[in-house]
């Protein structure tokens, strides 16, 4: 059994650090990731006049709250939606005049889905060139402050839900979401344990949270927390031991049950996959996974899973490819709108690597087989595009050039050195 250890998850860690800089005091973390995404999200808060101080090997202190003031120049979120997103609910809900943009894949990404929302609480933002794209503009403090908002998202997402959270938070307002699907809920998590009222009400199907943010008159508890490992780091070289039959445990990662669907898939595949929860940190669950050699069967996943397994669609499909028979994805077209299309860019290399599949509207289709697949991966410098086929060129019979090999850094610096962990381990043997 080979022990490996991921990144802090990326999801958690901008989370505490942009909830930390609310907080009536001094937040402490350990296990924050070096990814640029989150980097983009401590530059971010920096600009706007917070105390995030980083103490060197994943240490960070900030010191709450903010003494927020208007950045001099455009915000810069780099690749990172979560960032853009996120700190646009921020600061619509402080009220401060602020720009925010990011890199070329960003700049194409939807921001309507908060933006709209934002509007209708009374914030005052806008799009700079384009409708629905950043750049965004904020004009600062809307007369009379922010109102009350009731909601129903077109598109479940963990990350219109903290934006909406954080306006609400910021601008003590009240605050009602009405879910269709259940995203990942590390924002209600975190809140909870510091301290706010967010209530959270499973539906017939969905979810409804609420934040009577107008009504509460007192503030965040600092946190003191360890960020758990990314499970979707972890993804890829859980594919990766499967393809090589290579047992690996993987320690302490986050066992959040809102964001754990991959292993459910995994399980339903017939893998041996087993997550221990072993703590929590700031009401986030953690746990160590293990995972043995295991036959494999293909899998069907519908929409009512798939917000839960959002980013681990990509590792899926390569495992898929790898698995005799015919697995499928549908009510995944959100894919179409992450880092790249990843429904299109799964589908083109699969192809070019001579694997049989159909790109649906909603998802795709892969006829899996042991053939022997070769070629250069294209990954429009997608993150998980580059790690997912990584992952299946270990497999027996792969013989996989990726084009882009640094763009892992966006969420797992240190992406191949820890992927040969688990072929050398398989040398070993
Ligand atoms: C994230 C939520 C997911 C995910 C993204 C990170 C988050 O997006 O794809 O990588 O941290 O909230 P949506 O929930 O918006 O689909």
């Amino acid at each position: 059994m080979i022990d490996l250890r991921v990144p802090g998850d990326k999801s958690v860690a901008h989370r505490f650090l942009i909830l930390a800089t609310l907080a009536d005091g001094e937040s402490n973390f350990s296990g924050v990731p070096a990814s640029l995404d989150v980097g983009s999200t401590i530059a971010c808060l920096r600009e706007l006049g917070a105390t995030v101080e980083d103490r060197g090997r994943g240490e960070f202190r900030v010191a709450g709250p903010s003494s927020w003031r208007s950045p001099t120049k455009p915000l810069d979120c780099g690749n990172s939606g979560t960032t853009a997103r996120l700190l646009t609910g921020l600061i619509a809900g402080l009220g401060i005049e602020a720009e925010l943009t990011g890199d070329s894949s960003l700049l194409l990404r939807p921001m309507d889905r908060i933006v709209y929302p934002l509007q209708a609480m009374g914030a005052k933002l806008s799009f700079v060139d384009r409708p629905d794209r950043l750049p965004v503009r904020l004009e600062g403090r809307s007369s009379g402050g922010l109102r009350t908002l009731r909601y129903r998202p077109r598109v479940s997402s963990a990350q219109v839900r903290a934006a909406l959270l954080l306006a609400a938070l910021a601008g003590r307002t009240d605050l009602e979401i009405l879910d269709r699907l259940r995203p990942r809920d590390h924002t209600e998590r975190i809140l909870r344990a510091m301290g706010a009222p967010v209530i959270s009400e499973g539906q017939a199907s969905g979810e409804r949270i609420r934040f009577p943010g107008a009504s509460w008159d007192r503030g965040l508890q600092p946190i003191n927390a360890k960020v758990p490992g990314d499970l979707s780091s972890a993804a890829f070289l859980v594919v990766a031991a499967l393809l090589t039959r290579t047992p690996v445990r993987i320690r302490e990662i986050g066992a959040n049950p809102t964001r754990t669907g991959f292993l459910r898939v995994l399980a339903e595949m017939g893998a041996q996959v087993d997550l221990t929860e072993t703590g929590a940190q700031a009401g986030e669950p953690v746990g160590d996974l293990s995972v043995e050699a295991s036959a494999l069967r293909p899998f069907v996943v519908d929409e009512s899973l798939v917000p839960q397994l959002i980013d681990e669609i990509p590792a899926l499909v390569v495992l898929a490819s790898r698995v005799e028979g015919v697995s499928v994805i549908r009510g995944a077209s959100e894919l179409r709108v992450k880092e790249s299309d990843r429904l299109a860019l799964l589908v083109s290399n699969l192809r070019a690597l001579g694997v049989g599949c159909e790109e649906l509207s909603d998802g795709l289709r892969v006829h899996g087989s042991s053939a022997p697949l070769n070629g250069v991966v294209r990954t429009e410098g997608d993150h998980r595009i580059a790690m997912a086929f990584g992952a299946l060129g270990v497999a027996p019979g792969c013989a996989i050039t990726v084009d882009n090999v640094e763009c892992v850094d966006v969420s797992f610096p240190g992406f191949w050195e820890t992927l040969t962990e688990v072929t050398s381990g398989e040398d070993m043997q």
